[in-house]
């Protein structure tokens, strides 16, 4: 395991930094209730593979083992956190800091590209995954485990209403993320409600 430090945006990553202190507490319980669905996602990485956004490396432990993983966080202080569990991944896994919208890749470096509650994240969603789009080999797979705007219409009001909040210190409850994969130019292959239609697990290739 290796780790490298690029430049990346001050204010998100202060963000990102600050949230990293209380990020395993906050989200163990989602760890455990997610990690059979998280499983059956990451399964399908194959390759060469890219991890967006690694945050304390939590989901490391549902990657097949042997594979060759890089992983990136905008944030420094997520990326130390990680680094324990990337010691720990029966394979290889280099941790990098870096912004998914300004990637540091060849085109066509990867074979898989892999996220978990990332595009709740990032700003300018759809720059970051043409970013990823740019990245990935034709025909390679992109996995996604994403919370998302619901199409039942007083949920989706509810996650428009503690966005403004929840955005200070974190995520955005109300994205469309389906939407943004397919703006982004990606083919949707698989679409999996894992907890209403709120949780997905997304499976989209680059076809062109
Ligand atoms: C909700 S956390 C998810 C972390 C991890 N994937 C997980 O499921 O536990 C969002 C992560 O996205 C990272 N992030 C936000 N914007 C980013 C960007 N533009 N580029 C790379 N990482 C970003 C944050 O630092 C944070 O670690």
């Amino acid at each position: 395991m290796t780790t490298q430090t690029t430049s990346a945006g001050g204010a998100l990553r202060a963000k990102w930094d600050r949230a990293s202190r209380t990020y395993d507490w906050v989200t163990w319980g989602e760890v455990h209730r997610f990690g059979d669905a998280k499983t059956r996602l990451f399964a399908r990485m194959t390759g060469r593979c890219l991890v967006v956004a690694a945050g304390t490396g939590g989901d490391f432990a549902f990657f097949p083992s042997g594979l060759e993983i890089t992983a990136i966080d905008v944030s420094p202080a997520m990326i130390e956190r990680a680094r324990p569990r990337a010691e720990r991944y029966p394979g290889k896994l280099e941790l990098r800091i870096m912004d998914v919208r300004a990637l540091e890749f060849a085109d066509e470096s990867f074979d898989t590209v892999a996220t978990s509650c990332t595009f709740c994240s990032v700003p300018d969603p759809v720059c970051g995954l043409v970013e990823l789009r740019r990245c990935l080999r034709r025909g390679g797979r992109l996995l996604m485990f994403e919370h998302v705007r619901s199409r039942v219409g007083p949920i989706a009001v509810l996650q428009d209403v503690m966005t403004p909040l929840s955005r200070r210190f974190g995520p955005e409850m109300n994205r469309d993320t389906v939407g943004n994969v397919l703006r982004a130019g990606f083919a949707i292959v698989r679409e999996e409600n894992v907890y209403f239609d709120v949780v997905k697990a997304i499976e989209a290739r680059r076809s062109g």
